[in-house]
């Protein structure tokens, strides 16, 4: 089988995280997020990964020349100008040459879902399209998907007000899809799979979807972009063991619950806490890092402080003693 995996965003509620990197290609305790929403579809019997590129196709283009990632072949559809979610996967999948059933992955979706039940279930209910749903406590911030007892959606609603949210089960963005639905989304123009393409595809009954209570998280804020990485070290993903510390930490620094990536120093007296430090950062003496992020190249100086949900972007400098309280640098525009 083959998988789409939509990449194309700007990734605007990370900057300055995205002003030159894509979401995707954006470490995850030292890896890049691309390699652990790939690496784990080949266990499903996904052979091709085409990866649906807009914003910075060169990124993953130079990062993976050999068109092999985690160790499944991909392919690379780039698009000549935005086409939302559902006119990126109309594209990319007539580049592609899709004509069966294949897997729609949101590439900033970190999940241990069992994609291979997804497809069962699929293929039980003879569906066109299948969603995998997660359950969350606010449903307001996704699309929020009523079904029948059989799994037949009844309405596709994007982003309720709370109160209004029909269930707490929401999009997960994980999809099994028939070629059919490609002839279902309109070309030339921007297309939303959320706001056109599943609510018409549950009015003609023929969308389903599959509830399911895997580890499962949205990496598209500084604040659940920390928590992927503080999860990853925390062995909360399935099969997978990584490293929270390659760099090199001073005996009387205090680093916890944090990832430090390779060639970081971190100075005498530091304090780490809740943090992602990319590579060759320099956090100087007695520096506090808190609950933020220190993109590659940063450094630190000696005293400062950076904390409560603080980015700080690639080879920026924070002065000895400054204060940086819930700061992004540079400021996004
Ligand atoms: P924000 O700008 O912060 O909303 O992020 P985003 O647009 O990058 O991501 P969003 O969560 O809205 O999109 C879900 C997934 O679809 C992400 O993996 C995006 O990279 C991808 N995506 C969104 N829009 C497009 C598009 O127009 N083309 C392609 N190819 N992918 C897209």
């Amino acid at each position: 089988m083959k998988a789409l995996v939509l990449v194309g965003g700007f990734g605007t509620r990370l900057r300055p995280l995205t002003l030159t990197t894509p979401k995707q290609m954006l470490p995850i305790a030292g890896i890049p997020m691309i390699e652990w929403v790939v690496g784990r579809l080949a266990q499903y019997g996904v052979d091709e990964v085409i990866l649906s590129l807009g914003y910075r196709p060169d990124a993953f283009i130079e990062a993976y020349p050999d068109q092999t990632c985690a160790g499944v072949a991909i392919r690379y559809v780039t698009e000549p100008e935005p086409l939302g979610t559902a006119g990126a996967v109309r594209y990319a999948a007539l580049e592609a040459g899709l004509n069966e059933t294949f897997l729609v992955l949101n590439g900033d979706v970190l999940t241990d879902l069992d994609v291979g039940s997804l497809i069962d279930f699929h293929r039980s209910r003879g569906a066109e399209a299948t969603i995998a749903l997660h359950r969350v406590e606010d449903p307001s911030a996704f699309g929020v998907v009523p079904t029948h007892d059989d799994g037949r959606v009844i309405a596709f609603v994007e982003k309720p007000p709370r109160d209004e949210a029909p269930t707490d089960l929401i999009n997960a963005g994980t999809y099994v899809v028939e070629p059919s639905v490609i002839d279902r989304i309109p070309a030339g123009r921007q297309v939303s799979i959320e706001r056109e393409t599943f609510p018409q595809l549950a009015d003609a009954g023929s969308l389903y979807a599959m509830a399911a209570d895997p580890y499962w998280l949205d990496t598209g804020t500084p604040q659940l972009y920390i928590a992927a990485n503080l999860d990853a070290i925390a062995g909360r993903r399935v099969g997978i063991q990584v490293e929270a510390v390659s760099g090199t930490v001073a005996p009387d620094a205090n680093v916890t619950n944090s990832v430090v990536g390779v060639g970081s120093t971190i100075g005498a007296g530091a304090e780490v806490t809740g943090s992602v430090i990319m590579s060759n950062v320099i956090v100087g003496e007695g520096a506090i890092i808190r609950d933020s992020i220190l993109m590659h190249d940063v450094e630190v100086g000696t005293g400062a402080t950076v904390v409560d949900c603080s980015v700080v972007g690639i080879g920026e400098r924070v002065s000895p003693n400054q204060a940086v309280n819930a700061e992004r640098i540079p400021l996004p525009d």
